[in-house]
């Protein structure tokens, strides 16, 4: 069944992706910019910090303070002496992740979000959607006492009303229920927005180079050739995501400037100490996370120390050229020479000790790769390209006729959303129906303009298993699963 799902989950997120290339505009749906004014909301405890302070856009959805990533790389949360452990990870390309998951065939971990892939996607059907529920109530973050201090923020908000447009129904908070029901709701909310054609925006100069739009210099291309060769950076970082969402550990070394060394005699409401070890902290990665789940405990051992994969979209974006950006998951290199200076020279000894030095990958992928100066910096020159934002200054090509499409986020555990496309305006019709073909109801019927639209699905209005959802539209017709899952 698992697999099942999973595999569903990756033919959404094809449909999804082939769908984002024919977005035309910015414009983003009613639920993205719900999510879109809560992740740029100081929705915590004081009132001093939102999601961006931590994500911020201009730099890739990552840490925004350069005087931070030249040491630490860590950030501080609301209550500004808390810090926690790790570097912010791109919160763009997130939604991107499949379900964690155990490959049992190839014997590895993929999926999830953070870097031990703890937020699994397990409770709303997508990793990042799972992620948004926690820095809002983390006492290292966002710092709100409960989910319904966060609601009740939310709540009397100037953006207020776009819940009741996004959802239906108004934000509400009285009993229990209705509180866990509308949380799950913001994390929704975020992921509609971290998976919006914003935040993943395929607009890099790499982007446009693959679709035949742009050329890229001499150096860029000698860079993409090592990147898939001799720098082998693909076998990792493979495209379009530039992250296959496995799990590895390079024997990346500790940052002594990680501010968490000092959190044993900083203090977490309950009175313990943020970190009761200090400067003998070792993080664990994945294998830390595993202890913790019953079901892969057996396997921590041989996971000790590894991190998700990052994606390398964005990795050089910045405002301006001297603006420091920390690199892995402890911030611990400063730049992108110094990151492939390590893969490529790691094994010469000049390097400090790995943080974690079991399960280290010595498949001969890195360590020893050979590169001159020259081919570093053209690989550095090729991630550049993975900038969103370039500037097209041609026509673009005219594209193929596109066709009509329609995505829908399998399985459906809480109000989730169907989403279509439109090449010109049309007559739309979407009806579910059940297996056995008898009509449930019509989702949406109508005359709608060309573009993105979306409509919002309660599951809970529907008996769990799956159902046929059957769209005409412009003389075309659409057949998806869906599969409700309360
Ligand atoms: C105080 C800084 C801070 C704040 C505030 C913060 N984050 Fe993060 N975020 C982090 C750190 C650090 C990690 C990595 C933590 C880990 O791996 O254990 C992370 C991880 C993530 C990831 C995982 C990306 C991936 O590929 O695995 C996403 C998505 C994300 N944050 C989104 C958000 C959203 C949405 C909010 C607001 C609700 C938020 N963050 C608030 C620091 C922050
Ligand atoms: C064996 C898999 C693997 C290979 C090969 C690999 N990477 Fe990585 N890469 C990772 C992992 C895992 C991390 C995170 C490690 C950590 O935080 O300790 C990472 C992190 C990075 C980062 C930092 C991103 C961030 O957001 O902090 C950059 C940049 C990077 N890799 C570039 C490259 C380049 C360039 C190459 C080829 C020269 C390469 N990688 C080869 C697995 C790999």
């Amino acid at each position: 069944m698992k697999k099942y799902l999973l595999i569903l989950f990756s033919i959404m997120v094809l449909a999804v992706l082939s769908s984002w290339s024919y977005k035309q505009s910015d414009s983003l749906s009613n639920i993205e910019q719900l999510g879109k004014s809560i992740f740029f909301d100081k929705i915590s405890n004081p009132d001093n910090m939102a999601c961006a302070d931590c994500h911020g856009p201009g730099v890739g959805f990552t840490g925004p303070d350069t005087a931070i990533n030249n040491h630490g790389g860590v950030y501080f949360g609301a209550v500004t002496e808390r810090s926690g452990n790790r570097k912010p990870p791109s919160a763009a390309y997130a939604t991107l992740a499949p379900i964690f998951h155990y490959d049992s065939v190839g014997g590895f971990f993929v999926g999830g979000n953070f870097w031990d892939g703890r937020a699994t996607g397990a409770h709303l059907g997508n990793p990042a959607a799972d992620q948004a529920l926690g820095p809002p109530l983390n006492p290292l973050e966002m710092n709100n006492p409960d989910k319904q201090s966060v609601l009740m923020q939310i709540a009397s908000s100037t953006y207020s009303d776009l819940w009741e447009i996004a959802f239906g129904e108004p934000l509400v908070y009285s009993t229990p229920e209705e509180i866990d029901k509308n949380y799950d709701r913001v994390g929704l909310a975020i992921a509609a927005y971290e998976g919006s054609s914003e935040v993943n925006a395929f607009t890099s100069k790499y982007d446009y180079y693959m679709k035949g739009q742009v050329s890229l210099t001499t150096q860029e291309l000698e860079g993409k050739g090592l990147f898939e060769g001799k720098g082998m950076c693909a076998t990792c970082h493979m495209a379009p995501n530039f992250t296959d969402f496995t799990f590895e550990n390079l024997g990346v070394p500790k940052n002594p400037e990680n501010p968490f060394y000092h959190m044993d005699i900083v203090y977490l409401p309950d009175g313990s100490p943020i970190n009761p070890l200090g400067n003998a902290y070792i993080d664990y990665g994945l294998g830390g996370f595993l202890q913790t789940v019953p079901e892969y405990a057996s396997l921590a051992g041989e996971n000790m120390g590894k991190l998700k994969i990052p994606t390398l979209r964005n990795a050089d974006l910045r405002p301006v050229n001297d603006f420091t950006k920390a690199y892995m998951h402890n911030g611990v290199f400063k730049s992108l020479k110094e990151v492939v200076h390590f893969y490529n020279t790691r094994d010469d000894g000049s390097w400090p000790l790995p943080e974690v030095s079991e399960n280290i990958n010595n498949t001969g992928n890195l360590g020893n790769l050979g590169l001159t100066d020259a081919e570093e910096d053209a690989i550095i020159a090729f991630i550049k390209t993975l900038s969103d934002g370039y500037p097209l200054t041609s026509v673009p090509p005219a594209e193929a006729p596109r066709e009509v499409s329609l995505n829908v986020m399998n399985p459906v555990t809480h109000a989730s959303y169907v989403s279509f496309y439109l090449p010109v305006a049309s007559h739309v019709r979407i009806g579910m129906f059940s297996s056995t073909g008898e009509k449930v109801t019509i989702l949406a019927q109508g005359s709608y303009l060309e573009g993105n639209h979306k409509v919002t699905l309660f599951p809970e209005n529907f008996k769990p298993g799956l159902y046929i959802l059957h769209m005409t539209a412009s003389g075309q017709e659409i057949v998806k699963k869906i599969i409700i899952a309360q």
